[in-house]
């Protein structure tokens, strides 16, 4: 028990601990017995809900879905077996995957009227706003998504998880004015988004096992992070009472903003900024520590991270690789280790514990990958998708979920009457 001593009284609140030993206090019963609210701006130390899916360790570095080490998954596992484990809880069986995979499968195809919904757009709209609108979209042709039938959890899930590909695949065709590419049953998942995003009806993209296996791990580091923002607001959108769709659209929105999933493209923008710009590296360190216009160093610092994100590591070995293998210019990379470099011996980052995040390289990764600049989001969004989902069941399936609802502290004008607007000044 902890006690809070408050105006001469004593509140008692249980003590929480977690599987990892983490703790918390329980002050749920806070308000209705003193009168006091916890006041906690942004949430930086507000623990929303006890969750089983995901077990981040910030001091240390550590990240594991469902108890196993991301490292582990990211070499050995597919993005689809993963899927299954975060949503489920466990590794999937050979029945078991069969009937997941198949369901994926039997679900691929979008309805034929969404070409319409596509065409509503203008070319150069932008990913993330077409694909939310889209999933939202997917619960007009399953109107029974709305009941929340725990019982019809599997194919919605499988639905979304397939179809988020087609949709941001779909999306970047037309923004090009080319034709939409149908997956294929036989290939893997990273593969199939491969071939939808870059086959032609009359060329169909030649695959290369290297980059089918960087998409792969790149979607398995990106399925779920516990409560980060986007998840966050999945988490409260279907406290709500809200269907699977409309509450992994509103984390696709969540994602969206530069602080979030949008800073892998903020950063490749911000290492062809300093490519092209007549300053060098510790020039731009210099700005940044300045906070001169509010420059940060895109891909670096974590809420929770507060030592190296085991994802960067992973995916900067990748990067490496990748960038070797095509042949391809390293201009990019070269400038994001040097930053990374200066920025890890430097006072002001070392200080504030700021390390490269899972953002700093991820959007190298995609260059190589031939995805355009605009879409790098939309792929983590497809990446994080399984993890949205594991979270709606899991709030969902528990008994005692209630609408989330935070409290505030009321700044504003106290009482006052309205006067006519010939007496206003
Ligand atoms: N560059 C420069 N300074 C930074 C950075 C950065 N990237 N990140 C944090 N700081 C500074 C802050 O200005 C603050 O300085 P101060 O103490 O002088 O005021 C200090 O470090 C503490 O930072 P906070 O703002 O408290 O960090 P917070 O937890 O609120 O934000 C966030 C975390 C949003 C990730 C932040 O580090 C950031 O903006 N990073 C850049 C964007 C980014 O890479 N986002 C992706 C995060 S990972 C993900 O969502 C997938």
């Amino acid at each position: 028990m902890a006690k809070i001593e408050l105006d001469n009284m004593i509140l008692e609140c249980p003590v929480i601990v977690g599987a990892e030993k983490e703790k918390a206090i329980d002050i749920s019963e806070l308000r209705a017995k003193t009168g006091y609210i916890t006041l906690d701006d942004s949430f930086s130390n507000t623990g929303s809900c006890k969750s089983a899916i995901t077990y981040i360790d910030g001091d240390k570095g550590i990240l594991r879905y469902r108890g196993y080490p991301i490292e582990e998954l990211a070499a050995k596992s597919s993005f689809a077996e993963t899927a299954f484990l975060v949503i489920y809880g466990h590794l999937p069986n050979k029945e078991e995957y069969s009937r997941f995979s198949g369901l994926l499968t039997d679900y691929e195809i979008l309805n034929e009227s969404f070409k319409h919904h596509y065409e509503g757009f203008p070319n150069n709209a932008p990913p993330m706003a077409m694909l939310s609108a889209m999933i939202n979209a997917l619960s007009c042709y399953q109107p029974e998504v709305n009941n929340n039938d725990i019982s019809k959890f599997d194919v919605s899930a499988a639905r979304l998880i397939s179809q988020v590909r087609v949709l941001a695949a779909s999306a970047y065709k037309m923004s090009v004015g080319l034709p939409t590419v149908f997956p294929y049953p036989e290939m893997s998942y990273a593969e199939n988004f491969l071939h939808m995003m870059f086959s032609l009806p009359n060329r169909p993209y030649e695959m290369d096992q290297d980059i089918i296996d960087a998409l792969n791990m790149f979607l398995i580091l990106h399925i779920d992070h516990e409560q980060n923002c986007s998840t966050s607001t999945v988490r409260l959108v279907a406290s709500s009472g809200a269907n699977l769709y409309a509450s992994c659209a509103a984390g696709v929105c969540a994602l969206w903003g530069r602080l979030h999933g949008g800073a892998n493209q903020a950063v490749v923008e911000m290492l062809n900024h300093i490519k092209n710009a007549d300053y060098n590296v510790k020039e731009f360190i210099d700005m940044v520590k300045n906070k001169k216009n509010g420059v940060k160093l895109m891909g670096f610092g974590h809420r929770v991270y507060k030592n190296f994100d085991p994802r960067s590591k992973i995916l900067q070995a990748a990067a490496h690789k990748l960038f070797k293998k095509a042949g391809q210019s390293d201009e990019l990379l070269s400038i994001a280790q040097e930053l990374a470099d200066y920025a890890l011996n430097d006072e002001y980052f070392i200080e504030r514990k700021l390390y490269p995040n899972v953002d700093f390289y991820s959007g190298l990764i995609m260059q190589a990958l031939g995805i355009p600049l605009n879409m790098f989001t939309v792929l983590f969004a497809i990446g994080r998708m399984p993890g949205w989902i594991a979270h709606w069941k899991e709030l969902s399936e528990n008994p005692k979920r209630r609408i989330y609802r935070p409290r505030q502290i009321y700044v504003g004008e106290t009482l006052r009457h309205y006067e006519p607007m010939s007496m206003r000044g």
